[in-house]
């Protein structure tokens, strides 16, 4: 655990259908599809589906919570069916929820700048990151599920975004070189990530001073999202993203089920050894 009473927020699937209005019955559903303990770990019954909203509606599925749901777990999930995926993730209708111009905004990106998306999954924000980098800007579409990394791969390929570098990671660690990054993008991924402490730390040692990572995952009142008790609220991920060195804060966004958490790479503690 990184930070007591804490936890790491972040869904793991988008909507599979258009998002309900949220309401304050659909949050009641959310409320009551809370499992009563948070057991160290536990296999999904598809069964279940109801009572984790939208989270996963795929037969087969399977995912756990390792560890208690709040102050700390991290949220596991099996990614592999990458087509089914794709058909969740890059759907028609999560534009207008997710307006991923508007997160890509956030990131000021400029020409030639190196990028990590973190958890890239089927590369939904890559077309308006590509544009932002330019020819002379590398985006780094990292990713645990090695199924997700070959279709960025062949996605890559067929649309000629001759600097996205597709690339698989142990989910432990995101494999980057000190001082090497400029901006992170992580949507919906955070609370897949074991070990946030150290996990930040080693994206805050990635970044070059100054650059900054995004955090965006959704609301606890979010009618789409994971099971609430896979989400983390902001402030979580704020503290978690300062213990381990950054300057971090909530920042203002018009998206309608998620926040977006900013971790600014200032000269830190360690500056004398970067
Ligand atoms: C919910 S998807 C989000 C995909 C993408 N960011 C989006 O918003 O469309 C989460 C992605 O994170 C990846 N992932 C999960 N745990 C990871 C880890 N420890 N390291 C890197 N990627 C991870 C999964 O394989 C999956 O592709």
């Amino acid at each position: 655990m990184i930070i007591a009473g804490g936890s790491f927020a972040s869904a793991c699937c988008p909507a599979q259908s258009s998002p309900a209005t949220p309401t304050s019955e659909s949050a009641k559903t959310t409320e009551a599809g809370k499992p009563a303990a948070s057991p160290p770990s536990h296999q999904h019954d598809p069964g279940n589906e109801r009572r984790e909203q939208r989270h996963e509606r795929a037969p087969g599925h399977a995912h756990q919570h390792r560890g208690a749901h709040t102050g700390g777990a991290h949220h596991q999930h099996d990614f592999s069916d990458v087509e089914r995926y794709a058909k969740l993730f890059e759907g028609p209708e999560r534009d207008a929820w997710q307006k991923p111009s508007e997160v890509v905004k956030l990131l000021e990106l400029s020409p030639g700048q190196v990028v990590v998306d973190l958890g890239a999954g089927t590369g939904y924000f890559l077309p308006w990151m590509v544009r932002e980098v330019g020819a002379s800007g590398t985006i780094l579409a990292l990713d645990s599920e090695p199924n997700m990394v070959a279709y960025v791969q062949r996605r890559a390929q067929r649309e000629a975004w001759n600097n996205v570098v597709p690339r698989r990671v142990a989910p432990e660690s995101p494999g980057l070189d000190p001082n090497s990054v400029d901006r992170i993008l992580i949507v919906n991924t955070w609370h897949h990530l074991p070990d946030r402490q150290s996990y930040g730390a080693a994206l805050e040692r990635a970044l070059r001073l100054g650059g900054f990572v995004l955090v965006v995952d959704f609301d606890a009142q979010s009618p789409i999202g994971p099971p609430t008790a896979a989400r983390i609220a902001p402030a979580v991920v704020v503290e978690e993203l300062r213990v381990v060195g950054f300057e971090a804060s909530t920042i203002q966004e018009q998206l309608p089920y998620q926040y977006v958490v900013q971790g600014r790479k200032g000269p830190g503690l360690d500056e004398g050894v970067r």
